[in-house]
């Protein structure tokens, strides 16, 4: 029986040791988030990085290693430091991440780097041949894997190959400006189907494709040499059973068994009871537009200052990419704007932010998604942004009001929140008055019908449209040969 193999940079499980004892967390992000239901439900296996490099597996104890992969259904691919310098913090995270979310100043392209992503893309399709049977389904994930469709295609074009982007396509001109653009699309041309989370990012793909290697198109199919290709949007979703599950659960729980957290935020509550609370959780990354979240609450607070006192943001931001300089200068900036903007305005009984940088256990961010009276969720660009979707989904009484920026790939199918521009602090502090002042009627009636778009386009929607479409694909490309 054919199988589906998942291959991203990075496993769902994040390894590390404790001297000789094997630590196993859960990864953070979307991608990892987002597929782990779809490879606990699935019969296939997922092909990563650990999050381990060579170098800091202990002598002997490689064989832990692999163990307790095999038992998540998991492949390791083993990256150096070499690697994870140049390949995972180079090429990926200085160049392509700023560059595909049109952070053009800060891309650094490098021959090093691109010639570590080359060959770290050769050792994930050597570890992909070895382990796919005859006629298997190959579904490739995000922008560190660029090559790998083709790479596979080259040796074994009896697998039917899919990809995913996790982030923006941007357009052509920022594409351009990329020293390797052509490889990077042939490439991406390996795969039989291209999806990506909206249609403005199909079509600049598609318009990418047609200038860079005049390529034909109708529709959204591409037609390349002997093969068609195609790319289509889409959406992603949650495992909204799972996140509105927990929201129940968290509600029958005792108080004393909830989080500290949470603890802390009820006894403020009791203390305060008509004081709000405002929630943003995202990685802490440039694209998240955290500092001009943070200036936005600011001059929120000066523009309507009856809400000093009343009103908190409780700011989550977990660490992400430390080794990379653009995101260390936003950790300090981050940590410096907290600093003066609490040292400005806290009283003995209110501290405007609180700040949180870590990650956090699922428990307690579902205590945070509960507790909360808006989240505020204000990236410059974003590819989709499911913190926000998880949001909706813990929301069981369906009040609570989601204020989003219109850059997230999210803002196109989630109409009925207060959507913002993020450079905007006038429409922002504005918006989170008028979330703040929303009677529940209102609130309700946007967030059952955001609930009914989100329930529906789950995370099993979205991975059986794209395999069902994958099939389909790959069908039409038999019959016609
Ligand atoms: N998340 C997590 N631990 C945390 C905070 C967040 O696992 O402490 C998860 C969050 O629940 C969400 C994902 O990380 O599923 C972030 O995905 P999103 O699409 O919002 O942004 P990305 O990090 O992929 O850019
Ligand atoms: C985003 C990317 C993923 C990545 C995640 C976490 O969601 O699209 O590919 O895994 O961020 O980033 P990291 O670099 O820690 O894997």
């Amino acid at each position: 029986m054919n199988k589906t193999i998942i291959i991203s940079n990075r496993l769902p499980v994040d390894l590390s040791f404790n001297d000789i004892t094997l630590n196993v967390k859960s990864s953070v992000g979307g991608l990892a988030t987002g597929m782990k239901s779809v490879h606990a439900d699935g019969n296939g296996i997922w092909i990563g990085w650990s999050g381990l490099t060579e170098e800091e597996i202990p002598a002997g104890r490689h064989h832990v290693v692999d163990e307790a992969l095999r038992g998540k259904k998991c492949i390791r691919v083993p990256l150096t430091q070499y690697d994870l310098d140049n390949y995972y913090y180079g090429f990926s995270n200085k160049a392509l991440w700023p560059l595909f979310h049109y952070f053009q100043a800060y891309t650094e392209f490098e021959l090093v780097h691109w010639e570590s992503y080359k060959e770290v893309n050769r050792k994930f399709a050597d570890i992909v041949i070895a382990n796919a049977g005859q006629g298997d389904t190959i579904w490739i994930h995000d922008y560190q894997l660029l090559l790998l469709p083709q790479l596979l295609r080259e040796k074994r074009p009896d697998l039917t190959i899919g990809f995913f982007l996790h982030i923006p396509f941007p357009s052509y001109e920022l594409f351009r400006t990329c020293p390797w653009r052509d490889e990077l699309l042939q490439g991406m041309l390996g795969a039989d189907l291209l999806g990506f989370h909206t249609y403005d990012y199909v079509r600049h793909f598609i318009s990418t494709a047609t200038r860079i290697a005049g390529l034909e198109v109708r529709f959204n199919e591409i037609t390349y040499g002997e093969r068609t290709i195609k790319a289509d949007f889409f959406p992603m979703g949650i495992d909204y059973g799972r996140y509105h599950g927990a929201a129940i659960e968290h509600e029958r729980r005792p108080v004393n068994s909830r989080s500290e957290i949470m603890q802390n935020i009820e006894s403020h509550n009791i203390s305060y009871a008509d004081s709000r609370l405002i929630l943003s959780i995202d990685r802490m990354d440039y694209t998240k537009g955290i500092p001009n979240r943070i200036k936005a609450f600011e001059y929120f607070l000066e523009k309507y200052p009856e809400y000093k006192g009343k009103v908190r943001l409780v700011m989550l931001s977990v660490p992400s990419r430390e080794n990379v300089s653009q995101y260390q200068k936003l950790k300090r900036e981050t940590d410096e704007l907290v600093g003066r903007i609490n040292g400005r305005l806290a009283t003995i009984n209110w501290t405007p932010i609180w700040y949180f940088y870590r990650s956090m256990p699922f428990d307690d961010l579902i205590d945070l998604y509960v507790a909360s009276d808006v989240a505020l969720i204000t990236p410059i660009r974003d590819g989709m942004n499911l913190v926000a979707k998880e949001y909706i989904a813990t929301r069981t009484k369906s009040d609570g009001v989601l204020v989003l920026s219109e850059m997230a790939g999210a803002a196109k199918e989630l109409h009925e929140a207060l959507l913002v521009n993020p450079n905007n602090f006038e429409q922002v502090a504005d918006s989170l008055k008028y979330a703040l002042e929303m009677p529940l009627a209102e609130q309700q009636s946007r967030m059952e019908a955001l609930q009914k778009r989100v329930s529906r386009y789950d995370v099993e929607r979205w991975s059986s449209a794209f395999i069902k479409s994958l099939q389909e694909t790959k069908d039409v490309v038999t019959q016609t040969q």
